[in-house]
């Protein structure tokens, strides 16, 4: 019994085959943020390697993606004009509608998960309206104009929709209105399980959808519950979702593990921004080896029970699984 697992590290080929967790680049989906314009790809200044572009730079990126092996993107719409509502997210000209319709002739294959929410197309950077003369987000509302702007997606020609708003309700809405308009194959990947977290704070710098008053703690979720979340994910479960949802991921890990256990649904990741940025600067200054520790964190993921990534780091992991970076 003594060296029971030493006789199966001390050789390379025997150590892959019996390797419990794998990450592989179909595992991923690439989040990508257009905006209006053209020939427009500006860095983020806190997301290194991460742009804002327009419409054709991200048609060339596809090509770079797909000779990568990564065939999913997730789009978010940075619109020129905000309003109290996100007008330009429930119309078919406006930056989703637009990109999903234009990448998709360049790249039919390429497979489009749309980001549903309101908080990158309002004036005040909520994720939903805000009730007349008080500083609360309107749920029902939300839900209202959440179906329109599903079906802009759905008509544009999406091949999922994730919204990430976390209203109550969202995702029975979503389904109801998606079959009654004959998009009953049409996926939902809900962010069922979405913390209000410091994470995101990068994010909110390209989305340029920080909340102008306020903040999300009265729809995100307290990072104290363990079990809200699970009985969040149920919910979704029950309502018709496809895919659930855990964000941030790094420091919820044991979430995605509770959530794998009580629920029968594949599981998604969302490494969101902050993590990223973490990672970056810290492989930046030389103080972790960069390649190691992403491939590490990468694994934590599956190994926790997730089966899809949403991740910033998408190409990178690409890169160094072609060099066949080894744990
Ligand atoms: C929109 C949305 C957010 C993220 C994904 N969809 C921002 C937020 O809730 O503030 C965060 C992603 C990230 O931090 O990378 N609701
Ligand atoms: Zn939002």
């Amino acid at each position: 019994m003594f060296r029971r697992f030493r006789r199966l590290r001390s050789n390379s080929t025997i150590r892959s085959m019996v390797q419990q967790t794998n990450v592989n680049t179909e595992d991923f989906i690439y989040p990508l943020f257009i905006r209006d314009g053209e020939g427009i790809k500006t860095e983020v200044s806190s997301m290194p390697g991460v742009f804002q572009m327009s419409i054709d730079i991200a048609i060339n990126e596809c090509s770079e993606l797909k000779s990568l092996g990564l065939n999913s993107i997730i789009l978010f719409g940075i619109p020129d004009v905000k309003d109290s509502i996100g007008s330009d997210c429930l119309s078919e000209h406006g930056i989703i509608s637009k990109a999903i319709k234009e990448i998709k002739v360049a790249h039919p294959d390429m497979y489009i998960v749309t980001d549903l929410c309101f908080c990158e197309y309002t004036d005040h950077g909520h994720c939903g309206i805000i009730h007349q003369g008080e500083h609360t987000v309107d749920n029902d509302a939300t839900l209202e104009i959440s179906a329109r702007q599903a079906l802009i997606h759905a008509r544009a020609g999406a091949d999922m929709i994730a919204p990430s708003g976390m209203m109550d309700g969202i995702i029975e809405t979503l389904r109801s209105v998606l079959d009654s308009n004959g998009f009953e194959n049409l996926p939902i990947m809900s962010y069922s399980t979405k913390f209000a977290s410091a994470y995101y704070g990068p994010f909110r710098d390209v989305a340029e959808s920080s909340p102008s008053f306020g903040d999300r703690r009265s729809y995100q979720m307290s990072p104290a519950n363990l079990d809200e979340a699970v009985m969040e994910s149920q919910e979704d479960e029950a309502q018709g979702a496809d895919i659930l949802m855990v964000k941030p991921a790094l420091a919820y890990l044991d979430v995605v593990k509770e959530i794998k256990n009580n629920t029968k649904l594949p599981m998604a990741v969302y490494n969101v921004s902050g993590e990223y940025a973490m990672l970056k600067l810290a492989g930046a200054n030389g103080l972790i080896d960069y390649d190691r520790v992403l491939i590490e964190t990468m694994i934590s993921f599956k190994r926790a029970g997730a089966d899809i990534i949403i991740s910033y780091h998408a190409k990178e992991v690409a890169h160094l699984l072609k060099k066949g970076i080894t744990l």
